[in-house]
């Protein structure tokens, strides 16, 4: 058989390559990020003035960390393929695309001998992967809980019965609620699916008694993590302790590493039980006209090219958060947050949303929400972004239920909202203010916001703000962003 021969061919070939001197790949030139200092990062401000931008959505989305941003344009040279070619570079990338899923399993305590680590674009992706490979029945439930962002609501309201465990007024996990829900539907749970950490007040609900909650009815646990990796250990724990994380699901925008990769952690035995839940290229053995051998994991859910310069960027991330210490991340950032809160509440006619209370930092991450008095939210965060060099966020953050609640708004105003909403109108829109902390962000950012703020307060601002309605968005006028300065696609930036 042609197999055969060519096996006995390679088998004679063998060959001894000579010891190449290795190159020094450090030494190679990089560029490497720009300060906020830098002329090009110092962003145009409405009065024609130019300032550092202050970041304070990271949240959102948070910018590379130099070790990232270094390591790709390191790597970049060397991008080929994946598991498909034979040249040089073909191997160099398979060999860092293998070593990005062990250095994810480690980031998250992953045993990786029955666990495995799935790239894919970004937690979203990632739930809705697990909502497809769950064996769900319509009559199973996954109980849930009013914290979530809708990424780990919707995917599940698709596939089963979805409970929501009840949020406090000041918006943390109701736990009693969630042992009387768990016990009620004790036979029908087959997932808790919780976040890690709240993208809107920061709470972070106390995963590890959850999953040990949830393991004694017989149910697993997925851990929305986007909002927790950057700014806590994880720690998946050995499969057979009560409190082992069952899935674990990451954004690497999140994580310093906006490259377009996340990935989903969880165990083999799951996804080797039935075929992939997206089929093509890479993920199979062989295929006949009527049979499919799948590949092993994580191969055969990562269909087709995989993002690689993503995923080498993850795992640069992650290694320079552990290098960092998260502990040392999170202590730092506690810090902040309380030291923002203290801040924030001397701000006249300000209203703070979840924790109020600065001696408890630690029990959240840096995520803020707020609002002033009299002033719809959407100006505030456009002054502030406009007038001060201040990114935030604004609205209802993908939460719409959690924020509702917080607001405390009643059935009426909200159906009011909506039926506005609906018909074309986002002028009324309900929603809070919220900036949210990364790990280089420092005190004297906190000290321009508030100072902001406190111009908004006494209206002592330029522009004369205008809602589109169909946005929700306020913008001052006669404002044009000239964003050629900075960055454009256009043939006149060449
Ligand atoms: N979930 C992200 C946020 O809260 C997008 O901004």
């Amino acid at each position: 058989m042609r197999q055969t021969v060519l096996n006995q061919h390679h088998a004679a070939s063998t060959l001894t390559l000579p010891n190449w001197p290795r190159l020094p790949i450090h030494s190679r030139v990089v560029l490497p990020p720009p300060s906020a200092e830098d002329e090009t990062q110092r962003i145009p401000l409405l009065d024609g003035q130019r300032a550092p931008y202050i970041n304070l959505d990271n949240a959102a989305s948070t910018a590379p960390l130099p070790a990232v941003w270094e390591a790709v344009q390191r790597f970049l040279p060397y991008y080929s393929s994946v598991h498909r070619g034979s040249g040089f570079k073909s191997r160099l990338s398979t060999a860092a695309y293998e070593e990005a899923h062990e250095i994810i399993g480690k980031f998250v305590g992953a045993d990786l001998e029955t666990n495995t680590v799935i790239f894919g674009k970004n937690t979203t992706e990632a739930i809705n992967l697990l909502a497809q490979r769950l064996p769900l029945q319509p009559h199973d439930v996954v109980l849930t809980t009013l914290l979530e962002h809708h990424s780990n609501d919707l995917p599940w309201r698709a596939r089963a019965q979805v409970i929501h465990v009840r949020a406090t007024p000041e918006g943390r996990l109701d736990e009693e609620d969630f042992d009387r829900k768990l016990a009620a539907y004790a036979d029908r749970v087959v997932l808790v699916a919780v976040t890690g950490a709240s993208n809107v007040t920061g709470f972070i609900p106390p995963i590890y008694r959850l999953a040990a909650k949830a393991h004694a009815v017989g149910a697993e646990i997925l851990v929305d993590a986007a909002q927790l990796a950057p700014h806590r250990p994880i720690d998946m724990k050995a499969d057979d302790d009560p409190e082992h994380l069952d899935y674990v699901a990451l954004s690497a925008h999140k994580m310093y590493a906006p490259f377009g990769t996340g990935a989903l952690i969880g165990p083999k035995r799951r996804f080797l039980a039935s075929p992939p839940a997206q089929r093509g290229g890479g993920t199979v053995e062989i295929v006949t006209l009527d049979q499919v051998y799948w590949r092993g994991l994580p191969d055969r859910e990562e269909a087709g090219s995989p993002n690689v310069v993503g995923a080498v960027a993850m795992a640069v991330a992650a290694q320079e958060l552990m290098a960092m210490g998260m502990d040392h991340i999170a202590r730092q950032e506690s810090e902040l947050t309380a030291y923002a809160l203290r801040q924030l509440q001397t701000v006249p006619g300000l209203t703070l949303y979840g924790e109020r209370d600065w001696r408890r930092p630690h029990e959240r991450t840096g995520v803020i929400p707020f609002n002033l008095a009299g002033i719809p939210h959407g100006l505030v965060a456009a002054i502030l972004g406009y007038e001060g060099g201040i990114g935030v966020r604004n609205g209802c953050f993908c939460a719409h239920p959690y924020v509702v609640h917080l607001l405390g708004l009643t059935e009426q105003e909200q159906s009011f909202w909506r039926w506005e909403a609906l018909a074309g109108d986002k002028s009324h829109m309900p929603g809070m203010v919220r900036i949210s902390l990364g790990h280089t962000t420092t005190r004297s950012d906190i000290d321009r916001l508030v100072a902001m703020l406190r111009r908004i307060v006494r209206g002592d601002y330029e522009g004369r703000y205008r809602v589109d309605p169909k946005t929700g968005d306020y913008a001052p006028e006669g404002c044009k962003d000239r964003f050629v300065d900075h960055f454009s696609l256009s043939s006149e930036q060449h």
